[in-house]
């Protein structure tokens, strides 16, 4: 090391600056840190100008010191940021959840055939829930341990159909709407089960609407979902307010190696003319068909999701997947 004027500014980097440091100021041992503690051996009347000589040059040394430190560390950022072989930081990009997937798209298909969106509140009163939609006031679905009571009146929507009323209430046929959103039950949590869930309303009111309407449409909406060459089925079934009801399923491959098979997708049916009446709308002049579908049992059919759970979770590595 060069000894003398400029033997700080000659220091080229970290590392070769701590160790003059400590050669020159280090705290126990270091040139002028021995020049300081040999001062006391010094005759009385030459300790004060020598000790004062002494600070001030710690002083000017502590000061180059660190005049040349904050040039290095400027100097080590600049480097590595000029480097071309460092690797790129990490980029995160949020990927669209697959439920979410599901409503957009199935928003998407029905949007082209002149459906528009229609929202309705979560927490709902029993007569929009239940007893507009023609269920009979002592039905089992109204009970304490299926249907999540306020404390203060009014329940959680157990299905997108209140919005079906509220819709019908406002505006007058010719209705054709989509109603997304979040609906729940008394369930457990477990691979096919969660206590809340999305659903896809869907609603169609006009003059000389038939169950032919409803069946074009929704193999319609199957063939342009899952692919043209799926198959598809209607099975009876039954609800409060349609009649004659039905299931739909559609032929999937989960992936699971258990090949193909039936998926049920939504419930559907002619909407019962009771429903219409009890929301203000003329049941002999008006008929109309709705469905009502879970996404998220349907983005288990789409992607081959087995547990339901994974889409609850927000585990990034199964997110991820969906980033597109
Ligand atoms: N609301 C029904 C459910 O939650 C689904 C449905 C909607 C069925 C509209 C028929 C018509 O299961």
């Amino acid at each position: 090391m060069a000894d003398g004027p400029g033997m700080i500014a000659a220091v080229g980097d970290l590392g070769a600056w701590a160790e003059l440091r400590n050669a020159l100021v280090g705290r126990t041992s270091g040139r002028l840190t021995d020049i300081m503690g040999a001062l006391g051996t010094l005759p009385k009347e030459d300790r004060r100008a020598a000790g004062q000589l002494a600070n001030a040059t710690k002083v000017a040394i502590e000061e180059q010191l660190e005049t040349r430190r904050a040039e290095l560390a400027g100097a080590a950022r600049t480097v590595a940021l000029d480097d071309p072989t460092m690797p790129a930081r990490q980029s995160w990009r949020g990927s669209v959840h697959p439920v979410s997937l599901v409503i957009d798209e199935v928003c998407e298909i029905f949007r082209q055939l002149g459906f528009t969106i229609a929202l309705g509140p979560e927490a709902e009163s029993e007569w929009y829930n239940f007893l507009a939609l023609n269920f009979p006031a002592d039905h089992p679905a109204m009970e304490l341990h299926d249907t999540l009571y306020l404390e203060f009146g009014g329940l959680l929507r157990t299905h997108t159909s209140p919005v079906q009323i509220r819709t019908l209430q406002q505006y007058p046929p010719p209705i054709r709407i989509l109603a997304p959103g979040n609906v729940y039950r008394r369930d457990f949590f477990d691979a096919t089960h969660s206590p809340m869930f999305a659903q896809v309303e869907g609603l169609a009111v006009d003059e000389g609407i038939t169950f032919g309407d409803l069946k074009a449409t929704l193999t319609h909406f199957a063939h342009r979902f899952y692919g043209a060459s799926r198959r598809t089925r209607f099975r009876p079934s039954f609800f409060p307010f349609t009649e004659p009801s039905a299931e739909m399923d559609v032929e999937v491959d989960l992936g699971d190696g258990r090949g193909v098979r039936w998926i049920e997708i939504m419930g559907c049916g002619l909407v019962h003319p009771a429903v219409l009446e009890s929301a203000g709308v003329d049941g002999e002049k008006y008929t109309g068909w709705a469905f009502g579908m879970g996404p998220a049992r349907i983005a288990q059919s789409r992607y081959g999701i087995a547990d339901c759970r994974l889409m609850f979770d927000s585990d990034v590595r199964f997110l991820g997947q969906f980033a597109r």
